[in-house]
């Protein structure tokens, strides 16, 4: 065993919760470390999630547009034909050089960083196992950041990428004739969008009778529709009962309907937090059924000294909100201040077009007996849009009937992912509609339709 290390501040975990927590903990003066099994930086966000999927969606969006959207413009593309091994390598640099600034940034503000399997071990004390050489760490502080792993399913055994998980899909060798997902959220959504541009067959099963459960019903509903014409094939109320691979080929079994056959599968039925061989019961925490570290209104445990953020916690599995967490949670250890608004934080479907949301859903006031005013703005009448030539959803805006308050947006439409930062800082800040209504938007602008939308809650939109 080496010599024992010791740090105001352990992290366990370098994804963005992780690393963005030691930064911020380094910058308000902390010694800290950061404990990570895997040797590129940055956790599943960077490596296996959010960007690699974002770089496979924009790969092939410019591919299918090339095909289907070029020809409206007067551009005749000729044949347009998919080097998918050029996609796949471009995805993983960008993946590469990202993970690679994490490291960077570690550097930068002298963050120790150990590469191993981190666990508590007593009060105060974190090891570290490397290839079986144990190191063993102090800390006044040590900080979970151990975030998710996909959700397995009963009856479903995964076998490598013929019946695997979203780190499978980024990655397939070949466009496969025909694949199915297993669950139309965020991540059945995104992936099967990837491969239905690239040529694929795709027949998305989803247990709920609609898709993207806990956003707003309305804009799932039209977003439904979207992805229909694109070639999606929806089969809902599905209960999966068992897949399995036979003669090379996977088969689906539902509860009720004919088994579906495929050349491959995708399990997208969510995530689960990654407790893992954490040595939780060495503080003394003890983890209720769904899984989650209990933890206070400070990411505090149950544990003296011992806190957690991110997917390990209860909430949206959301790469932002981890961040968020990890910046309060290291100002609240340096300063006794720290606070993350969870209504500012949106939540955001990378689809084609996006679907993008922030605050409370229509059903959400409706259960809270909530009064609202609603205002809706069409993408079609805004001006950028149809220069752009996407004229699919609208913007909403709910806001309090008494106080004009936003109390949520929804976005369903072109670029719905960076429009929605307008609406989660007009939240932050308290904004009524009329305060959007009535700041001057860029023209043209798809930010525009925000104005409207806003303009809309009181009944007064000017292009519509
Ligand atoms: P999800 O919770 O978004 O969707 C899972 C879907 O599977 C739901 O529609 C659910 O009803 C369905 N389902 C559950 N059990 C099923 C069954 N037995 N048969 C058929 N359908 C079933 O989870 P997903 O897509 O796996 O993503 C996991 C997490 O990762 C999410 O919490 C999400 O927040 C995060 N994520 C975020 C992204 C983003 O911000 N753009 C992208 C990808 C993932």
């Amino acid at each position: 065993m080496a010599t024992t290390q010791e740090h105001d501040l352990i992290i366990i975990g370098a994804g963005p919760g992780g690393y963005v927590a030691a930064i911020r903990a380094a910058q308000l003066g902390m010694n800290v470390a950061c404990v990570e099994e895997v040797s590129a930086l940055g956790g599943t966000c960077l490596r296996i999630g959010c960007i690699p999927s974002k770089a496979m969606l924009e790969s092939s969006q410019r591919f299918w547009e090339a095909r289907e959207k070029l020809a409206v413009h007067g551009i005749q593309a000729g044949e347009v034909k998919l080097d998918l091994q050029t996609m796949l390598r471009r995805k993983d640099q960008i993946v590469n050089t990202l993970t690679r600034g994490v490291e960077a940034l570690f550097k930068k503000n002298k963050i120790t960083q150990y590469l191993g399997h981190g666990r508590l071990n007593g009060p105060g004390r974190v090891q570290v196992e490397n290839s079986g050489q144990l190191n063993e760490l102090k800390g006044k502080s040590i900080l979970i950041a151990t975030g998710s792993k996909p959700a397995g399913l009963p009856g479903v055994k995964l076998v490598g990428d013929k019946i695997g998980t979203s780190t499978e899909a980024l990655s397939y060798g070949e466009v496969p004739g025909h694949l199915v997902v297993i669950g139309a959220g965020y991540i059945g959504l995104e992936l099967g969008s990837v491969w239905r541009r690239l040529g694929s067959q795709v027949t998305m099963l989803e247990f709920l009778d609609r898709i993207l459960p806990g956003m707003d019903a309305e804009i799932a509903t039209e977003a439904k529709k979207i992805f229909e014409k694109q070639g999606l094939q929806f089969k809902l109320g599905c209960k999966v009962k068992s897949a399995r691979v036979e003669n090379d080929r996977c088969v689906v079994d539902i509860e009720g309907q004919d088994s579906v056959v495929s050349d491959r599968v995708l399990v997208a039925v969510g995530r689960v937090p990654n407790t893992d061989n954490l040595g939780l019961d060495s503080v003394g925490i003890e983890l209720p059924k769904k899984g989650f570290i209990p933890v206070n209104e400070h990411f505090a445990t149950s544990a003296e000294g011992v806190y957690a953020i991110g997917d390990v916690i209860v909430g949206p599995m959301l790469a932002h909100k981890a961040e968020e967490e990890g910046v309060a949670c290291a100002e609240y250890l340096a300063t006794g201040q720290g606070h993350v608004n969870y209504d500012t934080i949106a939540g955001v479907v990378y689809t084609e077009p996006e679907i993008a949301s922030v605050g409370k859903s229509e059903e959400q006031l409706k259960e809270l007996g909530t009064e609202y005013r609603k205002g809706t703005f069409p993408f079609r009448a805004n001006a950028r849009a149809r220069t752009l030539n996407y004229l699919e959803g609208w913007v909403k805006i709910l806001a309090d009937a008494r106080t004009d308050r936003i109390l949520g947006v929804h976005i369903l439409g072109p670029h719905a992912g960076d429009l929605i930062n307008e609406a989660a800082t007009a939240i932050a800040f308290g904004a009524s509609s009329e305060d959007l209504a009535r700041t001057c938007h860029v023209h043209p602008t798809l930010g525009e339709a925000m104005r409207e939308a806003a303009l809309a809650v009181a009944g007064r939109t000017i292009n519509l």
